[in-house]
């Protein structure tokens, strides 16, 4: 946990948010928005969305400023999530300092990470998969695939997302 002067946590806006955590895929338009949408939806849902900033990033450059990709947007909201007023973004170096967490989709985006990373923030560079239910597994890139490319990676971030959301519970209560 960030901590500031006596050791309370640092204001963001009004709240209090002990708790930050960044998605992180290739382009910010697929993937990325989706886990950010999938869990602040869960967080919402368990009461919690006061004590955990959410956002994500892109490793690319490619999509800065787009809305996520329209079949992401029809997928998620055919599930009962949002993503339309989501913008992409690349990570900055800051962001490093800023988070807790930053979780990648994909080993590329795992190796781009840690490859960024000033070293004493290492630790918090992770597969968001690492989350998951079941064994050692990828958010696979939807973005020249088909409908059931984004249904996957749908299961995998609403899978995922559950195993995060009972860490998030742990850690809050430690
Ligand atoms: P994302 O998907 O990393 O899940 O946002 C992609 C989006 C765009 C590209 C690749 C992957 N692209 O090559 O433009």
């Amino acid at each position: 946990m960030h901590t500031g002067l006596l050791g309370l946590p640092y204001l963001i806006g009004h709240q209090l948010q002990p708790l930050r955590i960044l998605f992180v895929c290739l382009g910010n338009i697929c993937r990325s928005p989706t886990a950010e949408g999938v869990f602040s939806q869960q967080l919402r849902e368990a009461g919690l969305e006061q004590e955990v900033f959410v956002d994500s990033a892109g490793t690319g450059d490619y999509h800065i400023g787009e809305p996520p990709d329209e079949r992401a947007c029809a997928a998620a909201e055919r599930r009962g999530y949002d993503l339309k007023p989501l913008r992409a973004r690349q990570i900055q170096r800051g962001d490093f300092a800023k988070f807790d967490y930053i979780l990648a989709m994909d080993m590329e985006n795992l190796r781009s990470l840690k490859r960024f990373c000033p070293p004493e923030h290492g630790h918090k560079v992770m597969l968001f998969t690492e989350f998951c239910s079941s064994g050692p597994c990828v958010v696979p890139d939807p973005y020249s695939g088909g409908p059931d490319a984004f249904e996957r990676v749908l299961d995998l971030i609403e899978d995922a997302s559950q195993g995060l959301l009972s860490h998030v519970r742990e850690k809050l209560a430690a």
